[in-house]
Formats: structure tokens, sequence, C-alpha cells
């Protein structure tokens, strides 16, 4: 077992087969991160006493500069002893439900586009998350975790869905969509995340996502439209995919209490060639929120998922839109 010290917070805590950030948050510490799989680099620390190994080798995190100032990743540092690092912490990055390991058995598979499906898995140690955190799957035979988000919301903690795309040649997606089935076993480590659903946020929410973005938008809608304190407040559903095909979750919004009244969906496709008779919006997420609630966009509390071009594309947008960034919610995917 290793003890790691940060001298500047005057603590310590153990790291046993686990790395130095992921310990820390089960630990109720606020090391900060994001992505976790070694591809933000907002877990950097610099190691001042001991000895580490990165998971991940070579991971996109770390530049030159870092390596050469003895940065590291806490996302992917596995200590090799005790060890004294230098970190910020912040308490923000605190974890409501602290994250931990578990076993997650598939218990159901549902299509929900030719390439977005949907996986549901009964944790062995059940744990609690909010709408809008992920999970980091170890899937059997794939060098490295993943990071997913969950889609549904739980009050017991026993059963996490999601709701994840195909990824052509993908190892993971490979193996989840080709080889995993009901009955199997993937490692399960969660929860993380801070793009979560505020409920203490007395605003109307606005849900942006594509592709892949799906699962966490829908945990967080699910979960307003359940929250007794957001009761009342109205919920925007954007989804973009690329031609009709690639549409889905308006079938999900629609059982929740309030659909057509205070939630509203909104399809939108990017390549309109030949979708004849296709009823929705054509452009790409960030026009059509810009669009659709144009200069109202600062009153909402925003939340948005999907592949790393639209969330820039979207930040950008909101930015400009004037939207205070403490009404910015989400996590970059990699
Ligand atoms: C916070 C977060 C939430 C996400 N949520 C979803 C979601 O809800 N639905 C969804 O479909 N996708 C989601 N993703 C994307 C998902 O994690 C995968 O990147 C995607 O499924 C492709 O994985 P792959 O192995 O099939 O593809 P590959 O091309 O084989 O791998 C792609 C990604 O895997 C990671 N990776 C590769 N090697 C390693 C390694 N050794 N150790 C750690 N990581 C490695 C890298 O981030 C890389 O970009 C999320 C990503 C992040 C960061
Ligand atoms: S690189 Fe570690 S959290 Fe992103």
């Amino acid at each position: 077992m290793a003890k790691i010290t940060i001298p500047a917070a005057n603590l310590e805590y153990d790291c046993e087969n686990d790395t130095i950030a992921r310990a820390a948050v089960r630990h109720g510490l606020g090391f900060p991160y994001e992505c976790n799989v070694g591809s933000c680099g907002n877990c950097r620390f610099e190691l001042i006493e001991g000895e580490v190994e990165h998971r991940r080798a070579n991971p996109p995190g770390l530049n030159e500069r870092d390596i050469a100032r003895k940065r590291f990743l806490g996302c992917q540092a596995q200590p090799k002893g005790d060890c004294t690092i230098k970190v910020s912490l912040r308490d923000n990055y605190k974890s409501k439900h602290l994250p931990r390991k578990t076993e997650a058995v598939l218990a159901g598979i549902d299509d929900l586009t030719h390439d977005i499906r949907e996986f549901r898995f009964n944790l062995k140690q059940s744990n609690l998350f909010l709408p809008g955190q992920y999970a980091l799957l170890s899937v059997p035979g794939v060098g490295g975790d993943r990071a997913y988000s969950m889609s549904n919301v739980t009050n017991l903690g026993d059963e996490w869905h999601f709701q994840i795309k195909r990824v052509p040649g993908g190892e993971a997606t490979t193996s989840l969509f080709d080889k995993l089935k009901i009955g199997d076993s993937v490692g399960l480590d969660g929860p993380y995340g801070m793009a979560y659903l505020r409920e203490d946020a007395p605003r109307d929410i606005l849900c942006l996502a594509g592709g892949s973005g799906l699962s966490p938008m829908v945990s967080i809608a699910r979960g307003a439209a359940a929250s007794p304190a957001l009761k009342g407040r109205s919920i925007e559903f954007v989804y973009g995919g690329r031609s009709p095909r690639d549409i889905c979750g308006e079938s999900i919004l629609q059982l929740l209490d309030g659909y057509g009244e205070r939630i509203h969906y909104h399809p939108a496709i990017s390549m309109p060639e030949g979708a004849e008779g296709w009823t929705g919006h054509t452009g790409f997420v960030h026009d059509i929120a810009e669009m659709l609630f144009g200069e109202k966009l600062s009153q909402y509390e925003v939340y948005f998922a999907g592949p790393p071009l639209m969330s820039q594309a979207v930040m950008k947008m909101l930015i400009k839109a004037r939207v205070p960034v403490g009404q910015l919610h989400f996590d970059q995917f990699y």
C-alpha cells in the first residue's frame, strides 16, 4: 500500500492498486480531473518525491514540457511506493457519491439506432450516481478503461444503463457490440464527472447532444423531470445526427411526466440530402440551439455532450451568447 502526501494541503492518503487521482476522489478529496482516460490533462500533478508509472503509455494529456517538469497525470499515474506530490485540490471536484470499483453483469441490450445501443448492467455492489455522471468500464480483452455516461437515474444504485455509439474499428465498442453477451461481466468504476444535474439552479434546462452524447443528456432530462426542486422548469432537448437514421431519443423523453408541455424534443440533421419526408430541423446542434433560443440562451442552465467538434462549436456559440460559464456543464468526450 502506497501513501500519497500532499504537503501544501497537509494531508496524506492511501493508494492501493489505483491511480493517484482516483484514489484521492475515493477518499473524498477534490483532486482535479475531467476525462479520466489520460486525454485532457486536467489531472496533472508534480511529483516531488517517489516513483510512479502511467497505466496508459504516452497519454495525449501530457506534453514534452510537462515531462521535463516531472509532471504526471493523476488519472493514469500509479505509485510504485510512497510519493509526495504537488497539486491544488478544489472543493468542486469532491464527489457526492464516492466512486467504487465493482463487477457489472450485462442484463439487457436494446438497439436505439443503427449504431447506438443501450447496455443495461446489474452491479454486484450497488452505488449511487448523479444524473449526467459517467463510469469507467473495463471491457474484457481491451487495453485501458473507457468512460461511458449513464443514461438512467437511480435510487438504489443496483442498475446502471449506458447508451453507447459504435466507433468503427474501436477496440472497446467492437468488444461491447460484437462479443459481450447477456450474463457476461465487465469491471465498473464510478461514478465520476462534474457535468451533473444542478438541482439547486433555479433556471429552465437546455440539453444539447449529438451522437455519442445522448446518454448523459437523457439522464439529465430524466433527473430534471423527476426532481421536486425543478418542478415546473422547462426542459428543452436538442439532439443532432447526420441523417434521419441517426436520430433517436424522442420515445424515451415521451415517457417523462410533462412531455409536450414543459419537456420538448428538437431533432436536427446536418446532412439533409436524400432525407425526403424529414420534418425536424436541418443544421448543426449549436446553430439550431442559437436559432431556437437566441437571446434567451443566458436564462438557461445548459448541459451538453457529444463529439469534440460539436462540444467546441456549442461552447463557442454559448460564450458568444454571453451565457455565464457557471451555467455551462459538460465533460469533453475523447
Ligand atoms: C467523460 C466521457 C464520457 C463518455 N461517454 C460516452 C457515452 O456515454 N457514450 C459513448 O458512446 N461514448 C462515450 N465516451 C467515449 C468513449 O469513452 C470512447 O472513447 C468510445 O466509445 C471509443 O472507444 P473505442 O475503444 O471503441 O475506440 P478506440 O478508438 O479504440 O479508443 C478511443 C478512445 O479510447 C481511449 N483510450 C485508448 N487507449 C486507452 C488506454 N490504454 N487507456 C485509457 N483510455 C484509452 C482514448 O480516450 C481514445 O480516444 C465518453 C468519453 C468520455 C471521456
Ligand atoms: S487526463 Fe486525467 S482527467 Fe483527463
